[in-house]
């Protein structure tokens, strides 16, 4: 790709934004309104492209100019407005001082920066290097009220993405309220795509829905307070015959962790209208002369190469340049989490053992979970009060940590920072620092209410016991939770016309504390979480590199969590352990060879008390720790694909290459065993064409006794059937159902 440029036509009214694969073009039109031109192939950048600008008669039709059929419902708008012609849902409204809703921005400046600003208080893609991107803000301005917009256009050299934001600043004399304020608005030439969303429940997050899109509005959103585990802020739109290698797709992501829309709306003419941002509905929000709104990020990605490079796209921008930190490239620590173990039933000796079998089996990082805390012995009291529990941990965090690093592992913790419980000495002192509607019941979720995270007091608070515990005690790793949807949404600091505030505020107030901790302790590795993947988000990983994929830690279930997970998010990001069989969730016995080879397309750990295993287990676990640690650079930063979906059939596959494509990871994983049955074989993808693989499966057994080339594995496939029905002596043992493996390959001869 070459360096990312905007060009200007010479009139000063189209601006042209490309790395050389992708192109971004807007115009202004006469009346100052900014209208979208073209989004996707790199076209060049010396040609006119106003003639897609068509402007005709239609039935119906309003039209703003008096000389002229040019209507905004029939022109693609950069920021939609309503009221004026364009009838459509609109990127912007805002209730004027005369109370009327109809606004009227005009092209008045623009700005070309190198590289791309911070978003103040929220989370962005960012730049190491300005010369990696550039950005364009057009400065538009609602005169009549004195209101300005920025919307900002950053293009990168490295990814096929558009990062996109909107801000709004009130110059006028008189408050105004932003009743929406979408962070992006793309109005597409016409709806021939498939739109995949990543849906589910607790326990079953991001699994991959599919509907054509038809005419009228198709959305996934929250007003859960938190991006949710229903539905993820990412949506793909994919060309009816784009599959993982080849074909046209778009992917619009929304940086953030509150309640969100994307919404795709098919007018009668079959033009698509994508919208990006905050749930309109529920929010409002007054700017007061002199005061500015800021939108979080959205991002949309492009790719014409098929799903498996969108993904790759979306992992090099969330993975390299959305993540932070010194953990962001590092192989993160497998971990012994004792939640499944213990629930809340554990002292400091009991959790002293089982971070000691662990530490004999060659996991590095032992967490202590939920229940150490205030009178935290059931989900009904103590949330809130963070100072360890006497009775439980004599000797306090910093006392078992030392014993844990004694071990010669590292300690991490976990917190639930947002939330109290009613029976809480934090309760008892500030009982109106929860969300609550006065006058009315306020909903509890797991016995839990909801500090009110909008107020710089509480959050001040939280900070406050939290650096207690990190200073005092030796700790590598924070597991951040959120365990309930936030109902009652009212502020005791706000003022009624700013109450719609409150959720917004709240997630700055999140946002805030997580700063504040990774300022002060950045070598801490965070986990966040949310009752497993409520809060799987690109806005989350902006504080925390890796988040807890889902309470469910079956591997099963997992497979198709994993996968839907993976379309979005890179491997690094998503926390997946073995866990016990029979499996707490769903009681489900897999074997143990297969837990692994799932947690290890991820951060890999153990969910478990390692003692329950037998010998021949733990020797087992032994040799995944240490095939985890040789191969954890690969398998979390590796060039990742999916082969073969669990959505589809009873076969999930996919791999990992890395970057100079000499090593890979195949993954193979069938779900039910069936009798006599057919051959099957998988083609591998990423491989260099020209290069000889050695094929090994994780006993260490080779797979062939010739070495396959790169192109015949990707073309002609990888042969996975051979040893399941005994046909071929490939490993020690057969299993029936839930069975897997692993094919590790090496190039055997110099590329050519
Ligand atoms: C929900 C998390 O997802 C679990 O891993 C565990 O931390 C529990 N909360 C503890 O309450």
């Amino acid at each position: 790709m070459m360096n990312p440029q905007i060009y200007i036509s010479a009139d000063e009214t189209t601006f042209h934004l490309t790395n050389g694969e992708f192109s971004y073009i807007l115009h202004c039109l006469p009346d100052g309104h900014l209208m979208h031109l073209w989004s996707g192939k790199a076209v060049r950048p010396e040609a006119d492209y106003t003639c897609f600008h068509e402007v005709f008669p239609r039935p119906m039709t309003s039209c703003p100019d008096a000389d002229s059929w040019y209507s905004r419902e029939h022109t693609a708008q950069e920021c939609g407005t309503f009221g004026s012609s364009d009838f459509r849902t609109p990127a912007i409204e805002i209730t004027h001082p005369d109370g009327s809703t109809l606004s009227d921005f005009q092209l008045t400046s623009w700005n070309i920066l190198d590289g791309k600003p911070a978003l103040p208080g929220l989370p962005a893609v960012y730049c190491e290097d300005s010369s990696e991107a550039k950005t364009l803000e057009c400065i538009l301005t609602d005169q009549k009220n004195s209101l300005e917009m920025v919307l900002s256009y950053t293009i990168f050299r490295d990814h096929n993405v558009i990062a996109r934001n909107t801000r709004l600043i009130n110059h006028g004399d008189a408050p105004v309220y932003a009743d929406t304020v979408q962070s992006l608005c793309l109005d597409l030439p016409d709806s021939d795509y498939v739109w995949m969303q990543f849906s589910g429940a607790w326990g079953r997050e991001r699994h991959l829905r599919n509907r054509t899109l038809e005419q009228g509005i198709q959305s996934v959103g929250s007003r859960r307070g938190h991006s949710s585990h229903n539905h993820n802020p990412v949506v793909i739109l994919r060309r009816e015959h784009t599959d993982e290698v080849q074909g046209e797709a778009l992917g619009i992501a929304l940086v953030y962790s509150g309640n969100f829309l994307i919404q795709a709306e098919v007018d009668t003419y079959d033009k698509t209208r994508i919208l990006a941002g905050i749930h309109p509905d529920g929010f409002r929000w007054k700017l007061e002369p002199g005061e500015q709104f800021q939108s979080p990020e959205a991002v949309m990605a492009w790719t014409d190469q098929g799903l498996n490079r969108l993904s790759q796209t979306f992992h090099g921008l969330f993975g390299r340049r959305l993540a932070r930190g010194c953990w962001r490239d590092r192989p993160r620590p497998i971990l012994n989490n004792n939640w499944e173990a213990t629930m809340f039933d554990f002292d400091e000796e009991s959790l002293v053992k089982i971070a000691g079998k662990a530490k004999e089996c060659g996991v590095e990082l032992f967490v202590l979970d939920d229940g150490w805390f205030g009178a935290r012995r059931n989900d009904k009291a103590g949330l809130g009060d963070w100072v360890a529990n006497p009775e439980l941990l004599p000797n306090g965090i910093a006392g078992l940590s030392k014993r844990i690093r004694g071990l010669g592992m590292e300690m991490g913790l976990w917190f639930e920072p947002e939330m109290v419980n009613k029976d809480s000495n934090l309760y008892r002192a500030h009982p109106d620092w929860i969300l609550e509607v006065p006058g009315r019941t306020g909903c509890h979720g797991r016995n839990q209410f909801v500090l009110d995270f909008s107020r710089k007091e509480v959050v001040d608070a939280v900070y406050d016991m939290m650096c207690h515990v990190l200073d005092d005690a030796d700790l590598s790793y924070i597991k951040w939770d959120m365990n309930r949807s936030i109902t009652d949404c009212w502020s005791h600091a706000l003022p009624a016309d700013r109450q719609k505030e409150t959720a917004h505020r709240y997630i700055l107030g999140v946002y805030d504390l997580y700063e504040r901790l990774i300022q002060r302790y950045p070598q801490i590795l965070f986990e966040s979480c949310a009752s497993g993947g409520g809060r799987f988000d690109p806005g989350m990983l902006y504080y925390a590199p890796q988040a807890w994929c889902s309470d469910d830690s079956d591997a099963v279930e997992r497979l198709s969590i994993q996968y839907g997970t993976s379309y979005a998010y890179p491997l690094s990001s998503i926390g997946a352990h073995v866990s016990e069989v029979p499996n707490q969730q769903v009681y489900r016995n897999v074997p143990l060879h297969t837990r692994a080879n799932v947690a290890c397309f991820g951060t890999h750990g153990y969910e478990l008390d390692l003692n329950s295993l037998a010998p021949e287990e733990l020797e087992q676990v032994r040799e995944q720790i240490r095939f985890m640690k040789d191969n954890r650079r690969l398998l979390q930063f590796g060039t990742f694909y999916r082969l073969s979906s669990p959505f589809e059939g009873n076969v999930t596959a996919w791999m990992v290459v890395s970057e100079d494509q000499t090593e890979a990871i195949v993954g193979w994983y069938r779900t039910l065993s069936h009798v006599n049955q057919p051959t099957s074989r998988i083609r591998l993808q990423g491989l260099h064409p020209d290069r000889q693989y050695t094929v090994m499966t994780e006993g260490r057994h080779p797979y062939r006794t010739h070495a396959p080339w790169g192109d015949e594995l990707m073309h002609m496939g990888l042969i996975t059937s051979d040893g399941l029905s005994g046909q071929v002596e490939t490993r020690d043992k057969y299993y029936g159902d839930f069975d897997s493996r692993l094919y590790l390959l090496r190039a055997v001869t110099p590329a050519a």
